[in-house]
């Protein structure tokens, strides 16, 4: 049965305090809990423990034997008195929890997953968020395999044990819930650091990983450092213990925990050096490591009542980590990579049958709504927030957020309650919550030139939720002059907070064009039938930079969809004209412009399109781009020489020169060209950087030159040992636009190196697949049929990330009645299986009727 919002109730029972000990080993680990459990309010109910994979082994009231019932992964104990001290000891096997939640084995460490529901794999505890403790822990475990030690909190005793056994035991000084618990076994070493906070309390830094791995930590340990300078300086938030803890592991279900005191990340989120990471890479690892810093405060401090509010602690701190990643680079670059991230992912969901709101109703399996709609939707309403109260009041609103709820489990109206205490009409704001489905707001501006009036009338609708009542969406409107170019007046926050309103310009002397939802001020689709001309001219003219990116995509979009739709390539002299005018900028922010000139992906021309038709999508892409290719020739090959640099910087300039230069690659191997494609084999192997080398692998990945080939060898005689490497080398083989790619696929599956229980590995070969439109849509279903062959033998393994392997079959409603029959039936093919998760029954049912 699903859990449903609705039905909350506050814990029947408090654990104010928790002591465990682990005697720790791969096979069986034995866990001793002492919990001192406190009844919360007046009722006789008795005291509900969860556990999952647990062996009991003892169990103890107050020192003494007492009666209790263990079924359906719950342990029950009747208690007469009001406090009681509640003991049990259980066994687990870390080397055999192939889902990674719980305490498990990576490589030879042991380390653990909580959030969400992992901790009753470790004891029998009340697992859900709005039960915190104290928590005191004592970690035991061979010396010579498990050296490192690592809980949350402040480090204390350790010593030796008998049988070259040892301990460490540390102490939590801050309640926290059940699921940001951690503890870390292992060899490991550290780069080491300090900060000191605001206050003058001094933290040690570290990073912990393989020995032979400390020197590609740097890159981590400068970003942490930023992080926390950043939190005090813009938030006011200060770190609140002696250490702070980031541990590597190669097995993780995603990017990184934020486990108190106690970070545990995903390799790939850590290690970098220009050998091996490309500068999507770094920045990647600078705003992860932010958002887990970040969550000290915004999850951990003021946590989630129930796993219901999730965006609380997830949408504030991806905004958080935003904010933070625009700060130290191009905020405008930073913008329109958030924004591609979202309409690909977000809106993606939104449109689908997964579709929910950011505060679902309800949830079969919590896993399955760690969701680009909780997050990156859940962050947007946060920035629409600090848009509409402005910089001043929003941290006002922040402060006193941190300072009501600290220590409190919260809910998403404690955070709107703070935002109202500066003026924002929570209630109203309140419905971005509720309310799934992407927005649609059509504009359309007329002018009147004998009252120099221009009339702005929008109107708001949303298919996904066509009853809902209207949101609060705050449009960054501007108006320009068609002859002059110059803007009209001063740029106006509109906020169409009903279903239809009409705003009007005054002193519009000149036909206008309009800029509409500058800055992607709102997550929503705009509809304002703009004429290529129109796009052109705000493509060179819109003093908003996410504005000029804006009209290029559409215009690109129009053309894309124009061609793949059958309505021919008329018109497309225009898309010229404002991609030369547009590589015009190059010098002055190379990274801007390769943004703004990169065609939209195959994927997302079909999310705009009424029936996806990869073949023909692949092939309109295909022909824009030898269309630019040809008729810019010069442009991008002076652009691909010019911008070759052999030092390694990680400035925004040196970063966006790189990118630049990949598009420019990219443009120049349309059609495989000979002399393209010597020049990409050339900056694969002369290339400084992993950036260089895998933009030049990623143009190769298509073609069918012989070059290919021994790139590919090439790149895996240099990386076959870096697991984070050859995971790049799966992927570009697994997005070839290549005939034979799913072959290719099925080839990889079979080497030595690759293992569906590795996440990182799965998701580089099989779901960078199934992402792959034009090859994963094969119109004879070969595609599916690998994907569920894959997706059941996974979820053996690992639900989660099987369940993950379900979303790119949910998009069937959207395809050709062939492709469609053929994804329902991989559907009902996984959903008849026996002995099915969950995780994925959950995700195939709302694919089948969502
Ligand atoms: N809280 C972690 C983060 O965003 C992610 C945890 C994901 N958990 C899950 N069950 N999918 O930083
Ligand atoms: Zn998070």
């Amino acid at each position: 049965a699903p859990t449903r919002l609705i039905d909350y109730r506050p814990p029947d029972w408090l654990v104010p305090q928790v002591k465990l000990r682990f005697e720790l080993e791969a096979q069986r680990t034995l866990v001793h809990a002492t919990l001192h459990v406190v009844r919360n309010g007046a009722h006789d109910r008795p005291l509900r423990l969860d556990g999952q994979a647990l062996e009991l082994l003892h169990l103890a009231v107050d020192g003494a034997a007492h009666d209790h019932r263990l079924a359906d992964e719950k342990l029950t104990i009747a208690l007469g008195a009001d406090a009681a001290v509640v003991e049990t000891s259980v066994a687990i096997a870390p080397a055999a929890n192939t889902r990674l939640m719980g305490l498990y084995a990576s490589g030879g460490l042991l380390c653990t997953q909580c959030e969400a529901e992992g901790f009753r794999r470790i004891t029998f505890f009340p697992d859900r968020p709005d039960v915190l403790s104290l928590y005191s822990v004592r970690l035991e475990a061979d010396a010579a395999a498990y050296p490192v030690l690592l809980a949350n909190g402040n480090p204390g005793a350790t010593g030796a044990l008998p049988d070259g056994r040892h301990f460490a035991e540390w102490d939590d000084p801050i309640p926290k819930p059940c699921y940001l618990f951690a503890a870390v076994a292992g060899d490991l070493s550290a780069l080491s650091d300090r900060f000191t906070t605001m206050s003058g309390r001094e933290v040690a830094l570290n990073i912990w990983t393989a020995a032979a791995d400390v020197a590609r930590c740097g890159h981590a340990m400068a970003a942490l450092k930023a992080s926390m300078a950043w939190d005090e300086r813009v938030y006011g938030r200060e770190y609140d213990l002696d250490v702070f803890n980031i541990v590597a592991v190669a097995d993780f279900n995603f990017g990184a925990m934020e486990n108190k005191g106690l970070n545990i990340f995903n390799s790939k989120y850590v290690l970098a050096d220009a050998e091996t990471a490309t500068d999507w890479d770094f920045d990647s690892i600078a705003g992860i490591v932010a958002h887990e810093y970040f969550h000290n405060w915004s999850g951990n401090r003021v946590t989630c009542r129930d796993w219901f509010q999730l965006s609380l602690k997830e949408g504030f701190t991806v905004f958080r980590d935003q904010q933070f990643s625009a700060d130290q680079g191009s905020a405008a670059v930073k913008r329109i990579e958030d924004v591609r991230g979202l309409r690909g992912m977000q809106f993606a969901e939104d449109a689908g049958p997964l579709a929910h709101p950011v505060r679902p109703d309800s949830y079969v399996e919590i896993s399955n709504f760690y969701t680009a709609t909780i997050y990156n939707k859940g962050a947007e309403i946060i920035r629409m927030m600090h848009r509409l109260l402005g910089e001043a009041r929003f941290r006002a609103a922040s402060d006193s957020y941190f300072a009501a709820n600290d220590g409190r489990a919260a809910t998403v109206e404690d955070f709107l309650a703070a935002m109202a205490g500066q003026g924002l009409d929570a209630d109203t704001f309140a419905r971005w919550y509720r309310t799934r489905g992407t927005p649609v707001v059509a504009a359309a501006l007329s002018h009147d030139a004998e009252a120099a009036t221009a009339t702005l009338t929008l109107r708001q609708s949303n298919p996904r939720a066509p009853d809902a009542a209207p949101l609060p969406i705050p449009l960054a409107t501007a108006l320009f002059g068609r002859q002059t170019g110059a803007r009209l007046g001063e740029e106006r926050l509109i906020l169409l907070d009903q279903a239809e309103t009409r705003v009007t310009f005054e002193a519009v002397r000149e036909p206008p064009v309009l800029s509409i939802n500058r800055g992607f001020s709102a997550p929503v689709l705009v509809q304002a039938a703009q004429s290529a001309d129109d796009l052109a001219f705000l493509a060179a003219h819109d003093d908003d930079g996410f504005g000029r990116y804006e009209a290029m995509q559409q215009l690109l979009l129009n053309a894309l969809i124009q061609s793949a739709g059958g309505g021919g390539t008329a018109g497309q002299e225009a898309v010229i004209a404002a991609v030369r005018a547009t590589l015009r900028q190059a010098d002055a922010d190379p990274a801007f412009v390769a943004e703004t000139v990169l065609l939209p992906a195959e994927a997302l021309i079909g999310d705009r399109m009424g029936e996806v038709d990869p073949e023909a999508i692949h092939a309109a892409r295909e022909a824009l781009r030898r269309t630019l290719s040809g008729a810019l020739r010069e442009e991008w090959w002076a652009l691909f020489h010019g911008l070759a640099d052999t030092d390694f910087a990680l400035t925004p300039l040196a970063k966006g020169r790189r990118r630049l230069r990949g598009v420019a690659l990219g443009m120049l191997m349309a059609g495989d060209d000979h002399e393209a494609t010597a020049a990409a084999f050339l900056m694969f192997a002369d290339a400084a950087t992993m950036t260089d080398r895998m933009a030049a692998l990623g143009a190769l990945a298509n073609s069918r030159a012989v070059e290919r080939e021994e790139a590919l060898r090439l790149f895996e005689a240099r990386h076959g040992a870096d697991a984070n490497a050859m995971d790049k080398w799966y992927a570009v083989q697994a997005a070839s636009s290549r005939p034979d790619t799913l072959a290719a696929v099925r080839r990889l599956q079979q080497r030595a190196d690759y293992s569906p229980a590795n996440p990182n590995r799965l998701r580089s070969l099989v779901l960078t697949f199934a992402n792959n439109q034009l090859r994963f849509h094969a119109a004879d279903g070969g595609g599916y049929d690998f994907l569920t062959e894959t997706l059941l033998a996974v979820d053996a393994i690992n639900p989660q990330s099987a369940a993950r392997l379900a979303a790119p079959l949910g998009r069937w409603k959207r395809f050709d009645a062939g492709r469609a029959g053929l994804m329902r039936r991989a559907l009902e093919r996984i959903r008849a299986t026996p002995g099915l998760s969950k995780d994925v029954q959950e995700m195939v049912s709302n694919s089948l009727e969502g």
